[in-house]
């Protein structure tokens, strides 16, 4: 089984009430009930976390690499523009990362346009609402297929 880390940062809790035209009106929990279920599907046991808290985060990619985790899968939120800490700490991390995001930063305001975290990725997601997120995460799960030569179980 493929263990597999989602991770969602600051004010992901409020998706479905934040910003719907932006974000979708879809809510964290439906979100990560879908991608429990579609990663179950695809032999991969997916685990959520969100957080408000930069170190919050910089700890699970932490817990990540000790507890030998195949794959993360993170939105980085507004995190994404500014943290040199969570860049780092993903850069730690050696197996598949996925970078997500609903809403096509690149279309936005210029300080959207520029992630400090997808220079140690190895794909970006972005603009496709929570459809960002399911290609992600299948993204993920045939890059770590491919690394393990097929023999992921
Ligand atoms: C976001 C885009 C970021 O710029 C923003 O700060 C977010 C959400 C997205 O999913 O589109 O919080 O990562």
């Amino acid at each position: 089984m493929i263990s597999l880390w989602v991770l969602h940062g600051p004010n992901l809790n409020m998706l479905g009430v934040r910003e719907p035209d932006v974000y979708g009106t879809t809510s964290l929990v439906d979100l990560d009930a879908m991608l429990h279920s579609r990663g179950a599907a695809m032999g991969a046991e997916v685990t959520c976390l969100q957080s408000n808290h930069e170190g919050a985060l910089v700890e699970w990619v932490h817990g990540a690499v000790a507890q030998g985790v195949s794959a993360i899968v993170i939105n980085p939120a507004g995190l994404t523009h500014t943290s040199v800490s969570l860049r780092d700490a993903l850069a730690i991390f050696q197996g598949v990362k996925i970078e997500v995001h609903l809403s096509n930063i690149w279309q936005r305001e210029d300080f959207r346009a520029r992630s400090l975290v997808a220079p140690v990725v190895d794909g970006v997601v972005a603009g496709l609402g929570t459809e960002s997120y399911t290609l992600g995460l299948q993204a993920a799960v045939k890059l770590v297929r491919r690394r393990d030569g097929g023999h992921a179980t």
